[in-house]
């Protein structure tokens, strides 16, 4: 929900006759309302002819490099997901096969994770990553409390530890959930979490660890074994048993099919859980994610709720009640289409994209590259010292036809640092990445005879959107 604030809401706008069932001889007036409810109703040619138009500003999906949720699916996919847009996922008696298609998805990604018994694993579909974030802090900060009941009722503050690149998402668990936020800092070239940092910051309040695959900053995977290895040794030495969650929002779709040898996932005795989005690299519309626990034990009892289905009951896990079912079907869609073969394929397509874009952005002069596509497939580079223009004035440039590649300030202690990060996906062919590549080249000339950069000049730098 955005906060948006009302005003009044008084306007007449004349309309086209052919908008609507007006004699077109004959005048019209409507004006779509903006703050309150129009007196009477409007016939629905009209009504969807004015938002259609409207909807004309926004950008053009396909073109958003800024995102990574999914804009391009098989209209097969679509077909199915319009068939299921009444379904409710939470009434599980009603729909019993949305909520079996549901129990599939989490046991394909039980066995993706590797987890030690695929039967005793639980896990939920979320309306994306971000609730999926919540109900794994939960579950560690409820497992916290139990270990730590005494001390917790004294009044002892339990905090997760990250990396300063984490996602909003986690800022705002610990905010709603009132959770001591130890984050570490970007440092030099380092711009993730690595296994030293987190011990560091590590104590008896610790709830748990977040590693992220990968990072939303610049794509880089976070070193999960290592991570879990020196939890390990700062068990031995402290007795403290900190489990890891990982944030697989885009890596747990990926990692598994193109580093099938890079262990990051329930393979490590410390991972507790695992989020990803189906929305993004799991090649989904809006909004649907995943979170799965090791086991049982994992999951708290008591934050399980249960509901309805086939005469028995099931246990539930979600931040909200009601909410889509088509999402999840479409998840199950694309498993059942693709297999692991075609996943390899889809994925391994978007980084040879992402790994053929940077390095020909690399050769262009002028551009730093911080990552190169070859973990998520996502980089972020930046400008280099010598060149009259940043990447904010980049950014506005590819703007002018199209192409929305946001750039952005890095969190402390990197602030000093600005970048511009292209996001592969499906959809965004060789093919476009050379249009790209294009346009890219022929402002190069322009942005070289600038005077300096445009908010130098007093023109402000405008952040994308890069979350
Ligand atoms: C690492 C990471 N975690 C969590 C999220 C939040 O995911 P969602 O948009 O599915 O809520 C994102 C989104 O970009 C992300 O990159």
């Amino acid at each position: 929900m955005a906060l948006h604030k009302g005003a009044g809401d008084d306007r007449r706008l004349s309309i086209s006759p052919f908008m609507g069932a007006a004699d077109p001889l004959g005048t019209m007036k409507l004006a779509p309302p903006l703050h309150r409810l129009g007196a009477g109703p409007v016939a629905a040619d009209t009504a969807y002819q004015l938002i259609h138009d409207e909807l004309m500003l926004d950008g053009n999906a396909r073109l958003n490099l800024a995102t990574f949720v999914t804009t391009s699916m098989e209209a097969q996919a679509t077909r199915l997901m319009t068939e299921c847009l009444d379904k409710n996922m939470i009434d599980k008696d009603e729909y019993p096969q949305t909520a079996e298609l549901e129990r599939r998805c989490v046991a394909i990604l039980a066995d993706l994770w590797h987890a030690p018994d695929p039967d005793s694993a639980v896990g939920c579909s979320t309306t994306g990553s971000s609730e999926a974030c919540m109900l794994a802090g939960l579950a560690l900060k409820r497992r916290w409390m139990r270990r730590n009941a005494d001390r917790y009722s004294a009044g002892a503050r339990p905090n997760l530890v990250m990396g300063g690149n984490v996602q909003v998402c986690w800022e705002k668990f610990c905010n709603f959930w009132e959770v001591e936020a130890r984050t570490a800092p970007m440092e030099g070239e380092r711009f993730h979490l690595d296994a030293e940092q987190a011990v560091a910051l590590c104590d008896e309040n610790t709830i748990g660890v977040v590693g992220v695959l990968g990072s939303t900053f610049d794509g880089s995977y976070e070193p999960i074994a290592e991570i879990c290895a020196a939890l390990d040794g700062f068990q031995q030495r402290t007795g403290l048993d900190i489990p890891v969650h990982v944030d697989g929002a885009s890596g747990g779709m990926v990692a598994p099919f193109l580093d099938p040898e890079l262990v990051w996932d329930f393979r490590l005795p410390r991972v507790a859980s695992i989020n990803s989005s189906g929305h993004k690299y799991g090649l989904v519309y809006p909004g649907v994610g995943w979170a799965l626990w090791r086991d049982q034990e994992a999951l708290p009892e008591e934050l399980v709720f249960r509901v309805n289905y086939l005469g028995g009951e099931m246990p539930t896990f979600a931040l909200n009640f009601s909410r889509p079912g088509a999402e999840v079907v479409a998840q199950y869609y694309v498993f059942l289409r693709l297999g692991r073969d075609g996943f390899r394929a889809v994925q391994g397509a978007c980084r040879e994209v992402a790994t053929y874009l940077s390095g020909a952005i690399g050769r262009l002069g002028g551009f730093r590259l911080l990552t190169r596509g070859d973990q998520l497939p996502v980089f972020a580079f930046t400008t280099t010292d010598d060149v009259p223009f940043d990447v904010f004035d980049v950014s506005r440039r590819l703007r002018e036809r199209g192409w929305q590649v946001p750039a952005y300030t890095f969190p402390p202690n990197r602030t000093d640092l600005s970048v511009l990060r292209v996001v592969c996906r499906n959809g965004f062919s060789q093919d476009l990445a050379d249009l790209l590549l294009t346009d890219l080249t022929r402002i190069m000339p322009e942005l070289r005879r600038q005077p300096g950069p445009l908010k130098e000049l007093g023109i402000p730098a405008r952040s994308g959107f890069h979350h």
